[in-house]
């Protein structure tokens, strides 16, 4: 096979498609070695299109056994990329395209089209993996009703939309609402249904049904739940009503991602479906509830109104991640919420932003479109979204998305149309503000203020740094939300948003009795990295003091980073005014628990390495784990007296709540364990662990017990009892992997995939050692360069396989101009390697390529 050459796709070059299809029909045969897929379109030329076109239609591994055009075969002959039906053989009319074609969904192992997972048939299409099912226009702007047809003598057949018909060994599904192909879905398999029904606003009744495996049936009730609350929640807060009569969810265990929102048949990754308290943590629980919801909701925005081209892709992803979290602060608590996902936001957006894989929120070319669903379209996708409802207010974004959904449902919108919709609602000039779109990198904010006769000063001043392909930058429209603090402690000002729109800019407060203590960017209210030198007391008089919440943590998090970066620059000691300030906010009673946990975690190694290089230092990995160690050592010997009594206090008896309450009691209890395990030997976390209750409980145990080194005898019972569940072992593997010393993280890795469990070609599996793996940073970054070559070495064995898992794995290499000269030779000899392998896949070509680029 030679390799194929990587085409560029541009945004620029976007023209609409010849044809339209009115009505699509497609009949699926299936047999694991050999489905038939016969489809019939219906066409005609566009009208948008002048002239007489030729019909070029997307195709990959299709065997084409027949075409025909109006009943008439036509002999053409497929390429490696499609089929081009030349205009002489077009009617300049409407006409019906029949195709059959042959596929092997038992050897798809790229989980891309239909494939087989354990003896079901499944189909992921997004991106592009609809071509790989039949010849067909594969892009979003290309919209049509379909009407499918499944044979199979598997007992559970399912498609999009409604079904019309069934009788043994079929079944036939209606879609209504006219989509793009990659929202297309079929399932087939021996299934079982968890079932509910909703009934809308407006008094429809709409079947719903959870579809797993037999012996998954007990753990759908979360999943469920929650999907009854995202369906009244989008009505509540967006008028969005269902358009279905049933509403289908399949949990598969072979999955490349989290989920997919495809019409009326959502797919998911199981372990974001099945949940019981015995088996699933309270974080799991969280993200099934997120990713339900986030599902639920892409039905409008995503499915009603979708994306032009895949350039658009953050229209539908921002929005809806954006909504997602709503809807979580929601049910949940919004205090925690925002910083859990800002947390996320630094963790992996700040991060790809920072090096060389940074890329525009919409970006301007690809050349594997898997390789955009990044943090950057999701999660900066979504920050542009949160700064938009700031400066419009809540009245303004609320009619602005009721026009956007008039205006554009049933079209495949661009963010043009987007912001045009914000325009018209609201009267505001957004020009200025898309630069948020076509800007890659992460804006700095530097601050000074000035204090003189009652007037208090803020002076801001922004830098956009540079970025690949992007040297020069304009200023960014910043909504920088402020409050002040007298030195009581008492607000002089409540939150006021100050517009930055200039480089540099000052804004006034006037007739305030005392220079105040300023909180700026209350909620992290735009996506910069805040630049403001300020002292320990005034960090820990805000985490006393400051009114709003995420800023409260954040003056926490800033004293606990400042901290970190002494020891390690400076050897300094850990910080005592760190240790006063955790001390009063451990056992605070007033405080939500869930929130006192937040404030106790260390700043993640990754993120003190990010926020060293941002200072302008090398981050040394070695030192970054052992200043880490010593923080942790020295707040666990401060808090320690009285840990047992915070654990026991938080001992709930009685039955299991998944609620965010009891969550947080159980987050902090699991906070308390790990810190008393740092001093006690391990006897508090082993006892823990022999009396856990809940997933939750037997893992926060089992990583107090890793992280000291010990836990063998826990592991083995661990593995004793759950040996037969893929979700339960994956979390086995991953802390085994997270946790190992830096000295021993390869072989741990080593030993690991050795383990007669460890299947590869899972990707959960593959993300719970692989993935760990990059996410242990001391070993990973292990000045042996084990770390690197282990990674590099799997990367290669799954890139044949599975290429899009490969090449979203690779990004564990992306920040690798952190890092020393050492270092820097070692990840490079990788990426040359990687690069250098023949056969290698697009995706995977493509990322290291990039990544490489950096090095200069
Ligand atoms: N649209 C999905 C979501 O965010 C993402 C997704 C699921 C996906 N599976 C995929 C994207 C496979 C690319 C390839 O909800
Ligand atoms: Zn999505």
């Amino acid at each position: 096979m030679t390799a194929p050459e990587p085409r560029t796709v541009y945004l620029a070059d976007y023209r609409p498609f010849s044809h339209l299809i009115d009505r699509v029909e497609l009949t699926f045969r299936l047999a694991p070695q050999a489905t038939r897929v016969a489809a019939r379109l219906h066409l005609r030329p566009n009208p948008d299109c002048r002239g007489h076109h030729v019909l070029r239609l997307d195709g990959e591994d299709l065997r084409l056994i027949s075409a025909r055009i109006d009943g008439h075969a036509v002999d053409v002959t497929p390429d490696d990329t499609g089929l081009t039906i030349p205009a002489a053989l077009l009617p300049d009319a409407p006409f019906v395209l029949e195709t059959e074609v042959e596929i092997a969904p038992e050897g798809n192992t790229a989980l891309e089209g239909l494939y087989m997972s354990r003896g079901m048939y499944c189909t992921q299409c997004e991106a592009e993996g609809f071509r790989k099912i039949t010849f067909y226009p594969d892009r979003p702007d290309v919209m049509a009703r379909f009407h499918v047809r499944i044979e199979s003598d598997l007992p559970v057949l399912l498609s999009n939309g409604n079904p019309v018909a069934h009788g043994p060994g079929w079944a036939e599904w209606d879609d209504p609402w006219p989509k793009p192909a990659y929202l297309f879905a079929l399932v087939a398999g021996d299934l079982v249904a968890h079932r509910d029904s909703f009934t809308t606003a407006s008094g429809r009744k709409v079947d719903l049904a959870i579809w797993v495996r037999p012996g998954d049936l007990d753990r759908c009730a979360y999943a469920m739940d929650s999907l009854i609350r995202s369906m009244r929640w989008d009505e509540q807060v967006y008028g969005r009503e269902y358009d279905l009569d049933v509403f289908n969810i399949v949990a598969v265990d072979d999955f490349n991602m989290g989920a997919m929102e495809n019409k009326g048949l959502n797919i998911f990754n199981s372990k974001l479906v099945l949940a019981s308290p015995e088996t699933a943590t309270d974080d799991d629980y969280a993200r099934i509830e997120a990713v339900i919801a986030h599902e639920y909701f892409h039905n409008w925005t995503g499915n009603r109104i979708t994306c032009r081209d895949w350039f658009q892709l953050c229209l539908k992803e921002g929005l809806t991640v954006y909504r997602d979290q709503q809807f979580s602060g929601d049910m949940r608590s919004h205090a925690v919420k925002r910083i859990e996902d800002v947390l996320a936001l630094r963790a992996r957006q700040f991060r790809e932003d920072q090096g060389p894989l940074a890329h525009p929120v919409r970006p301007e070319s690809f050349i594997e479109i898997n390789n955009f669903y990044t943090a950057t379209v999701y999660e900066k996708g979504a920050e542009i979204i949160g700064m938009l409802k700031t400066l419009v207010g809540d009245d303004g974004y609320r009619k602005s998305l009721d026009l956007y959904f008039d205006r554009h449902d049933g079209e495949a919108a661009t963010i043009e149309d987007w912001l045009k919709v914000f325009e018209d609602a609201t009267g505001r000039d957004l020009a200025q503000f898309k630069r948020w779109y076509s800007e890659a990198g992460t804006p700095r904010l530097s601050v000074s203020d000035d204090w003189q006769d009652g007037t208090y000063t803020l002076t801001f001043t922004q830098t956009n740094p540079p970025t690949p392909g992007q040297p020069e930058k304009a200023p960014k429209v910043l909504p920088i939300a402020v409050g002040l603090l007298n030195p009581n402690g008492d607000e002089v000002v409540p939150t006021t948003v100050l517009e930055m729109t200039e480089t540099t800019q000052s804004f006034r407060f006037e007739g305030l009795a005392a220079k105040p203590v300023p909180s700026i960017l209350r909620g992290f209210s735009t996506p910069v990295v805040l630049d403001r030198a300020s002292s320990p007391a005034e960090r820990a008089f805000l985490l006393a003091h400051d009114t709003d919440p995420f800023n409260r943590w954040e003056a926490g998090r800033a004293l606990a980073k400042d901290m970190l970066s002494a020891m390690v620059t400076d050897g300094a000691p850990p910080a005592a005014d760190w240790l006063e300030a955790l001390a009063r906010l451990a056992f605070d009673d007033t405080l939500d628990p869930a929130f006192r946990a937040l404030a106790l975690r260390l700043p993640s190694e990754d993120d003190m390495a990010q926020t060293l290089h941002a200072a302008g230092h090398v981050p040394d990995p070695d030192a970054i784990h052992a200043a880490r160690r010593a923080a942790g050592d020295a707040l666990a010997a401060r808090l320690a007296p009285r840990l047992p009594g915070l654990i026991a206090a938080l001992t709930d008896a009685g039955p299991f709540h998944a609620d965010a309450a009891a969550a947080g009691r159980r987050a902090l209890r699991g906070a308390a364990l790990h810190l008393i395990t740092r001093t006690d030997g391990g006897a508090a976390a082993r006892a823990a662990f022999a009396a856990a209750g809940n997933m939750t409980e037997t893992t926060a145990a089992l990583s107090a017990l890793l992280d000291i080194g010990q836990g063998e005898a826990e592991l083995a019972a661990f593995e004793t009892k759950w040996r037969h569940d893929r979700l339960v072992m994956d979390k086995w593997f991953m802390l085994q992997t997270l946790l190992a010393a830096p000295d021993r993280t390869a072989a741990t890795v080593e030993r690991l995939t050795r383990h007669p469990d460890f299947d590869w070609k899972n990707p959960n599996r593959f993300r719970a050692v692989i993935g760990a793996l990059s996410a242990n940073h001391a070993g990973f970054h292990h000045a042996s360069g084990a770390g690197y070559r282990l990674l590099a070495d799997w990367l290669l064995t799954l890139d044949p396989k599975n290429p899009q898992t490969a090449a979203r794995m690779s990004t564990a290499f992306e920040t690798w101009p952190r890092y020393d000269g050492i270092r820097q030779a070692l990840v490079r000899v990788e990426l040359d390697r990687i690069l250098s392998t023949p056969g290698l896949s697009r995706d995977l070509t493509e990322m290291a390529g990039r990544m490489l680029a950096a090095g200069g």
